[in-house]
């Protein structure tokens, strides 16, 4: 029996697509546990490259199966593009291979007005989400007048429960927002078209998932965004609004904790950020520019340039921590290449003392200054690599620190955006 999880160890774009599209080949059952089509990630195999923001990383294998658990939050509209765009590059996208928990919340046209128009709102404090709905979706179902994709098989029942909404959201968006109200109508044809869509797709995916872990197959839950957006543990209000930790995958897929067996952190060698939000590492220079621009670091849902800095430790330790990682997979070595010096965070200053864990309090994180340990770099290329053995001894020497400071092995390197520029270190 194994059931790991692949998840984001910074703030989102480590690499989890690249990452679970490789460990896929191993494993027979992928899974989203949480977030929605606000996740970007990019697959490349040999010269084709593939975004993805709500199907499962697994979808390129014809034989896997790719479930969306009950925690994802849906965009029907979202999906059906995505599932669109899948099928011109020729993958198919089958009830057999795809499928969607009932359970799951849909995100409405008004959640994303009340994104867009809520971000307005907030001025100079706003958060910069990706706009996708996200958080107000959130917030109708832990309010509890969310409509759950089950409702949808269920016509009357779902009428009820958008005439509800759609009143109130109109009410708030065109009083409190000045925004402009939403048809009912428009909504309600749109959705009742989706529903016959989605019908064949829809399951109880708890049970598929615990069947498959019961009757020994692999599986692998794919996290979104990254250990430090997470709604408890991230850098609040800067963060997503669900639980992107290993704790978010138990809720989220409907199976006890028990039956997980190993969580791989993905950390990029250095450290991005997209959004608005606390950087201690973040580099506003040109070693910031240079890794933005080696490492094309611009966002794949967005298309917004990603802030850049140094590597910083104490965040790796703090998904150590959280999410029980087993071990961690590096990612985008490959860029450092041709830097001169490379500086990694192993602690903060704050008042006086040194801390290695990541303070609640915004305010106090601003008090945090980074101690740097620098790094000698290496200007030979590693995109060919293919085994430690072949790392430039300075990239080694970087990987090895990582592996003390956080006190995790590392399982995997990367050394390029495509499946086979990777390297397996050890087991997961
Ligand atoms: P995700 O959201 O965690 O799946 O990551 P994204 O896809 O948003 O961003 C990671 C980017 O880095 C993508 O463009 C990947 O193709 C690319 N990538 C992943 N691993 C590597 C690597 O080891 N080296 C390089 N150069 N690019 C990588
Ligand atoms: P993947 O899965 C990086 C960020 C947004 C914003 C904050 C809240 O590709 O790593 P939201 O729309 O979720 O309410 O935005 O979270 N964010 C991400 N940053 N990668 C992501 O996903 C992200 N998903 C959301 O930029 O700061
Ligand atoms: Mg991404």
């Amino acid at each position: 029996m194994s059931a790991f999880i692949v998840l984001g160890a910074q703030w989102g774009d480590e690499g989890k697509g690249k990452m679970t599209d490789y460990l896929a080949e191993e494993a027979d059952v992928i899974v989203r546990f949480q977030g929605g089509n606000n996740a970007g990630h990019t697959v490349e195999v040999e010269d084709k490259q593939y975004k993805l923001h709500l199907i499962p990383s697994g979808v390129l294998y014809d034989s896997k199966l790719n479930i969306i658990g009950n925690g994802v939050v849906v965009d029907p509209k979202a999906l059906f593009e995505e599932i669109d765009y899948l099928e011109d590059l020729g993958v198919k996208v089958t009830p057999e291979k795809l499928m969607i928990s009932d359970r799951a919340h849909l995100i409405m046209p008004y959640h994303r007005v009340l994104d867009r128009l809520k971000e307005q709102a907030r001025g100079k404090n706003d958060i910069g989400t990706t706009g996708k709905g996200i958080g107000p979706c959130y917030t109708d179902k832990y309010e509890r007048s969310g409509i759950r994709i089950c409702d949808l098989l269920h016509k009357d029942v779902f009428t009820e429960k958008l005439k509800i909404n759609v009143e109130a959201k109109n009410e708030y968006i065109t009083t409190v927002l000045n925004g402009e109200a939403l048809s009912f109508e428009e909504i309600y044809n749109d959705y009742i078209a989706y529903a016959e869509r989605l019908r064949p797709y829809i399951q109880d995916t708890s049970v598929k998932v615990y069947d498959a872990i019961k009757s020994n197959k692999q599986v692998l839950f794919e996290g979104a965004q990254g250990m430090l957006l997470d709604i408890d543990y991230g850098t609040y209000p800067y963060v997503t609004s669900s639980n992107t930790t290993s704790g978010g995958v138990s809720n989220g897929v409907g199976i006890g904790p028990t039956m997980i067996t190993n969580a791989v952190g993905i950390a990029k060698a250095y450290t991005t950020r997209v959004g608005k939000g606390p950087f201690p590492t973040e580099l506003e220079n040109e070693t910031g520019e240079w890794i933005r621009e080696k490492g094309h670091e611009f966002g794949v849902t967005t298309g917004r340039a990603r802030r850049c800095g140094w590597l910083d430790l104490v965040i790796l330790k703090t998904t150590v921590r959280v999410c029980g990682l087993t071990s961690l997979a590096v990612t985008k070595i490959d860029t450092l290449a041709g830097l001169e010096k490379i500086k990694v965070c192993v602690g903060y200053k704050f008042n006086g003392a040194i801390i290695d864990y990541f303070p609640a309090s915004l305010e106090d994180l601003a008090k945090c200054e980074p101690i740097y340990e620098e790094f000698d770099g290496w200007d030979e290329s590693v995109a060919d690599a293919r085994s430690y053995e072949e790392l430039p001894e300075n990239a080694k020497k970087y990987l090895a620190r990582i592996e003390e400071i956080t006190d995790t092995k590392i399982s995997i390197v990367s050394v390029g955006p495509r499946r086979d520029q990777t390297m397996r270190v050890r087991d997961l």
